[in-house]
C-alpha cells in the first residue's frame, strides 16, 4: 500500500465531517473518489495533505506515519495536492505559478523539466502570460502541471474536470493516464462525472456522509450503486 487512512475523523471546529474514513491505495493505481455534494471528498484530501488534521485515526503514506507532519513536510515526502477550483495565482505568470509548484518538492533546482511541456505542450505557448487569462480547462492544466512540478509519488486531485468543456476533459483524461503511466505517480482523483471514473480509475471509493460506503474495481461501479449514492 501506498497510502493508508485508517478510521481518520476531522472536524471543523465542533462538527465532525468525517467520521472515521478507513482507505487504502496501492502502489501505481489511479483511484477515484465519488459523493454526492457536501459528504466530505474535499476534506478527507485536506486532510492527507495536512491542511485538516485528522483528531483520530492515522494516516500512513510510503511506509510512514504522516497523521501529525506538517503540510511541508507530507509535501516533501511525495504528495501533491491540486485544490477544488485550482487555485491558479491570477497576476503571476504561467511560468512563476509552475515554480510555485518546485518549492514544494525535494528538488532545489529552479529549471522547468521538459517532461512538463510534453505533457502540456500548451503551456509552453503561454509561459509568460498571466495565469487569470487562462481558459478554465487551461487553467485545470497548469495546475496539474504546477503538482508535478514536486516530482511527487501521488497526486490528489479535487474535481478536475468541473466547469471545463468536455473537449479538455478528454484532454485531461488523456494526460493523468499518461502521467500514471509513464511516470508510475499514483493517482487519486475526486470526481463526481461516473462516466469519467469508469474510463479513468482502477478503483473507486463512494463515500456518504463522512465515510466511505462502497469501494471496489471499477467494474464493480454498478447502475445500481450510482443510483443509490450518487444520483440527486
Ligand atoms: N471550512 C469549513 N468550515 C466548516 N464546515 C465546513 C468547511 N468546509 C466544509 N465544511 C462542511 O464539511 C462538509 C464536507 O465538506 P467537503 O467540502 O469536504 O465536501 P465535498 O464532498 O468536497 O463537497 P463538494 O462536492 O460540494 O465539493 C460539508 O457539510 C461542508 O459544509
Ligand atoms: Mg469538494
Amino acid at each position: 500500500m501506498l497510502l493508508e487512512l485508517n478510521d481518520v475523523t476531522v472536524s471543523y471546529g465542533q462538527t465532525p465531517v468525517l467520521f472515521g474514513v478507513n482507505m487504502a491505495v496501492d502502489r501505481g493505481d489511479i483511484a477515484c473518489i465519488l459523493g454526492r455534494n457536501g459528504v466530505g471528498k474535499t476534506t478527507l484530501l485536506r486532510s492527507v495533505i495536512g491542511l485538516n488534521k485528522a483528531i483520530s485515526g492515522n494516516i500512513i503514506f510510503d511506509l510512514q506515519n504522516i497523521t501529525r507532519l506538517p503540510i511541508f513536510k507530507r509535501a516533501r515526502s511525495g504528495i501533491a495536492y491540486i485544490p477544488q477550483g485550482r487555485e491558479i495565482i491570477p497576476y503571476l505568470s504561467v511560468l512563476d505559478n509552475l515554480k510555485l509548484g518546485l518549492s514544494a518538492g525535494k528538488k532545489k533546482s529552479s529549471k522547468i523539466p521538459h517532461e512538463i511541456f510534453e505533457f502540456f505542450p500548451m503551456l509552453k505557448q503561454h509561459l509568460n502570460r498571466q495565469g487569470g487569462l487562462l481558459s478554465g480547462g487551461q487553467q485545470q492544466q497548469l495546475a496539474i502541471a504546477r503538482g508535478l512540478m514536486s516530482d511527487p509519488k501521488i497526486m490528489l486531485l479535487d474535481e478536475p474536470t468541473e466547469g471545463i468543456q468536455p473537449s479538455i476533459v478528454q484532454e485531461i483524461e488523456d494526460t493523468l493516464k499518461r502521467i500514471n503511466r509513464e511516470k508510475g505517480i499514483t493517482l487519486i482523483v475526486v470526481e463526481q462525472k461516473v462516466d469519467f471514473v469508469r474510463q479513468l480509475a482502477q478503483k473507486f471509493f463512494i463515500m456518504e456522509k463522512g465515510v466511505v460506503v462502497a469501494e471496489g474495481a471499477t467494474p464493480a461501479l454498478t447502475d445500481d450503486l450510482v443510483h443509490k449514492y450518487l444520483a440527486v
